[in-house]
């Protein structure tokens, strides 16, 4: 018992601890998408899919909840963004190759189409950030059209 009580003392004193560290927030003011708007031309329902339920893991601004100020949770949504970022960054569109472009938007299309974004986690916590069954096929559509923009501007003029 009296064991029992030091640990629980010494979870509460590392949980105490823990509040004072905080990892760097992925926070970028302005338009940091405007860019990818421009050249892949999203109607305006997929830009606010996208904003909605993509950009707080795939851009370089994410709206945090207010758990985000407890750590340990802090540091592991740091991470989905940190590795969500890495894979797809829409606020570094311009950055991308033509090739890598047109094989994310493949990628989009792959992932949502099988439902696997945004993470499970996600939409758990943030039920309106799943999507519809309208707006997966909107962006297959959009995915399809774009890709053949991309793809012409590879060949050879
Ligand atoms: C909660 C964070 C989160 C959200 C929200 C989210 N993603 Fe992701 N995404 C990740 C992480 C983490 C990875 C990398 C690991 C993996 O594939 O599971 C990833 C990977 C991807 C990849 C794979 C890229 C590659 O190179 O293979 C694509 C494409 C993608 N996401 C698209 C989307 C789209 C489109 C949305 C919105 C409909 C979305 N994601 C929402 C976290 C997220």
């Amino acid at each position: 018992m009296k064991l029992l009580k030091k640990i629980s003392l010494g979870v509460v004193v590392v949980f105490i601890a823990m509040q004072f560290f905080s990892p760097t927030k992925n926070i970028s003011p302005g338009n940091h998408t405007a860019v990818f708007i421009k050249e892949t031309n999203p109607t305006p329902e997929l830009q606010r899919t996208f904003k909605t339920s993509c950009y707080d893991c795939h851009s370089n601004n994410t709206e945090y909840p207010w758990y985000n100020n407890v750590a340990p949770i802090s540091y592991w949504l740091a991470d989905h963004v940190n590795e969500g970022k890495e894979h797809l960054n829409f606020s570094e569109w311009e950055n991308y190759s033509l090739t890598k472009k047109d094989h994310l938007l493949e990628e989009i299309e792959e992932e949502v189409s099988n439902g696997k974004m945004p993470l499970s986690q996600y939409t758990l916590i943030h039920a309106d950030t799943k999507l519809s069954v309208s707006e997966v096929t909107d962006l297959v559509e959009w995915v399809r059209q774009t890709r053949i923009i991309y793809q012409l501007g590879k060949q050879p003029k």
